[in-house]
């Protein structure tokens, strides 16, 4: 656990508020519930393997006793069923849902020649279809609370990755589903923005993607690989009072790294 975040932050500014976090045991979705768990927010991790869940929830629990963490395994964002059933069990357990972070996402490396339909379409499944499955779920608590939805996107849409032209798909359709819902809901009070993380250590994404890490972080005009911290930290600005004008953005979190553009 870091209180990194009680340097830049007050202990409770979320004090009283709920998240829930779809791919919330994963690694930087888990740690977007810890530092919003610092800050005195309950929340509700849902993730696919039950025991990784229980063990994420087991973690978070010891931080605050003001604070309540449940989590749900064995969640499928694909399916609107099992999404709704989670909300429906965490507005029961936590009282009510204020914010909600879709960071559920699936991904592998794979050339055209050798991903099939059924693979393109997994991938947006997850990741698109499951960010609006979140969403669609929640609403009435978004609504009836003046939430604030947060999705998990990406900076590989801004030019051509090879062998991620499933996830560059659905992470664009991220965006404009962002972009559509923060107009739409802003007459209700409901804020929506997107954080586009860039390369960041130590996640399962990157490492797939870049196995020399050294060499790449020279690539980035901040001269180092961004940290789980970075995001967690977009995330509590992005929740906060803070940004309550700030709806319909995409923040990218990538150490400038995109607007080197060919130069890399
Ligand atoms: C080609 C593949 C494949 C691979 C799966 N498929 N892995 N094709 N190369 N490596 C194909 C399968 O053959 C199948 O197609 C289809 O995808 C569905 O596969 P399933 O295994 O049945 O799907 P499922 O069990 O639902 O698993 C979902 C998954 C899984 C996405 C495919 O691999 C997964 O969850 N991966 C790990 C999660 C992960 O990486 N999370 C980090 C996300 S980071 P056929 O035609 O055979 O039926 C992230 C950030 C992006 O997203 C930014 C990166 C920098």
């Amino acid at each position: 656990m870091s209180n990194v975040y009680l340097e830049t932050w007050k202990p409770d500014i979320f004090k009283g508020k709920v998240c829930l976090i779809t791919g919330g045991s994963g690694t930087i979705c888990s740690k977007q519930a810890e530092a919003l768990v610092i800050l005195g927010c309950s929340v509700s991790i849902l993730g696919r393997e039950q025991e990784v869940v229980e063990k994420k929830v087991k973690e978070l629990s010891q931080i605050r006793s003001d604070v309540r963490v449940i989590g749900y395994g064995g969640c499928d964002v694909r399916s609107f069923q099992s999404m709704s059933d989670i909300v429906k069990k965490t507005v029961n357990e936590l009282g009510k849902i204020d914010f909600l972070v879709c960071g559920a996402a699936g991904n592998f490396l794979a050339d055209f020649n050798h991903m099939s339909s059924n693979a393109f379409k997994t991938v947006v499944d997850i990741d698109l279809i499951g960010s609006f499955n979140a969403v669609k779920a929640c609403f009435e608590q978004l609504r009836a609370n003046k939430g604030s939805v947060i999705f998990i996107s990406s900076t590989l849409h801004y030019y051509g990755v090879p062998f991620q032209s499933h996830v560059g798909a659905a992470k664009a359709g991220i965006d404009a589903l962002s972009n559509a819902l923060a107009v739409e809901f802003g007459p209700l009070g409901v804020r929506v923005n997107c954080i586009a993380p860039g390369p960041i250590g130590d996640t399962e994404g990157f490492n797939k993607l870049v196995p020399n890490k050294r060499d790449f972080a020279r690539k980035i005009p901040m001269q180092r690989l961004g940290s789980v911290h970075d995001i967690a930290n977009a995330t509590i600005y992005l929740f906060s009072d803070a940004a309550s004008f700030i709806t319909g953005t995409v923040q990218v979190v990538d150490g400038g790294f995109w607007q080197m553009g060919n130069f890399n």
